[in-house]
């Protein structure tokens, strides 16, 4: 069997196999509630026969949200529509995770296919975005965002809780905290973000605050036995990559302390003056290091969907799941498909039974 194949287990969740969907926005929600593309998008990509499904960025409060289509778990309704998907993933096998955010500066936005930039501030859909510093990302987010006090910040932070509760309780397995991206908990680490100057700006330890105070607050309510993991960026490709990679392993090493089960690698997308150098697997020299160095369960995304690239990362070591992202938007069927280039011997899982009954000996 393949790598790729091969079971994967933290804390007390087994995963069948070393491939994971990563969260992916749908920008298809009122009011942070799921619909019918919401069911039909994760019953597709459940189905497909992935280890892990990690449900898109979900907000824990309105203000939280990318755009007024963005998903919500700050209210018990969002909760049972929430539910009704994990319940529908681990029916198909796929143990369900969910990533909980908090957009920062970058919220009060357009869908992507719309534009892509703030909504104008006189728009009655949009609101006032919250960040660690009056300061606008810039380019197409040119929106100020409203210097946080520090009751915000405890706010946000039992938000992150409140949201992390409600995910237990509708049954997913695994939680995402959305540390990446120039999102809230990212920009309070960027110094292209945080200009504060106090105990949560400033230094290594005073931009870190914000990130591990929220990570021990959920580690509380999220139980042991079940996986607690971060995505973020450990680099920006702005010209200040060593330094930002030292400062990065050295907070991945503080989440480990504080109970981050595995990391999500990405890039930390705070400035839009980054250079970044788009090809295949790019981000896995860097994942394959930060895995190494700060001695943590590991995976990124980013362009990994060629099969040999994915089971080599597995099989070297590199990584421990591989994120297969856009992948899975054009074939949710991506895991059979992978299995036949692997020439692998097909899991019963890897399609369900209406389909392999045809398809299994790969004709
Ligand atoms: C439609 C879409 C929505 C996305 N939404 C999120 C999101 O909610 N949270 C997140 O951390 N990353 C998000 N991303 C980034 C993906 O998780 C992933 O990192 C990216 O697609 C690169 O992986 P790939 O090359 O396998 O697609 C999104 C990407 C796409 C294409």
């Amino acid at each position: 069997m393949s790598a790729l194949f091969s079971p994967y287990s933290l804390k007390d969740v087994t995963l069948r196999n070393r491939i994971a969907v990563p969260p992916m926005c749908q920008y298809s929600a009122e009011d942070g509630l799921t619909n019918n593309w919401h069911r039909t998008h994760y019953d597709g990509i459940g189905r497909g026969g992935a280890g892990l499904v990690v449900v898109e960025a979900t907000a824990v409060a309105p203000e939280g949200r990318i755009t007024p289509n963005c998903l919500g778990l700050w209210n018990d309704e969002q909760a049972e529509g929430l539910a009704w998907i994990a319940k529908e993933l681990k029916t198909y096998g796929a143990v369900p995770g969910i990533q909980i955010a908090h957009a920062g500066r970058k919220a009060s936005a357009n869908r992507p296919w719309s534009g892509d930039n703030h909504l104008a501030e006189d728009d009655p859909e949009a609101w006032q975005p919250i960040a660690p510093s009056a300061v606008a990302f810039g380019k197409n987010l040119p929106r100020v965002p409203q210097e946080m006090t520090l009751e915000d910040i405890e706010r946000v932070k039992a938000d992150f809780v409140a949201s992390a509760r409600r995910a237990l309780d509708a049954g997913f397995e695994w939680l995402e905290l959305h540390f990446a991206h120039g999102y809230l908990a990212q920009s309070f680490f960027s110094v292209h973000s945080n200009h504060r100057t106090d105990a949560y700006g400033g230094d290594f330890a005073g931009r870190s605050r914000f990130l591990l105070e929220t990570l021990a607050a959920v580690r509380e309510v999220w139980p042991e036995r079940l996986p607690l993991t971060i995505r973020f960026g450990v680099i920006e490709f702005d010209g200040r990559d060593e330094e930002t990679l030292a400062e990065s392993i050295e907070l991945v090493r503080a989440f480990r302390k504080g109970g981050m089960d595995l990391l999500s690698m990405s890039i930390g997308f705070s400035t839009p003056e980054a250079n970044i150098p788009w090809a295949p697997a790019f981000l896995l020299p860097y994942a394959e290091r930060v895995g190494r160095e700060a001695e943590v369960p590991i995976t990124t995304a980013w362009g990994m969907d060629d099969p040999h690239t994915a089971n080599a990362a597995i099989a070297d070591g590199k990584l421990d799941l591989v994120m297969i992202g856009r992948a899975h938007l054009t074939n949710p069927h991506w895991p059979f498909q992978a299995a036949k280039i692997l020439e692998d011997e097909s899991p019963s899982w890897v399609l369900p039974a209406p389909y392999a009954h045809w398809l299994e000996r790969y004709q």
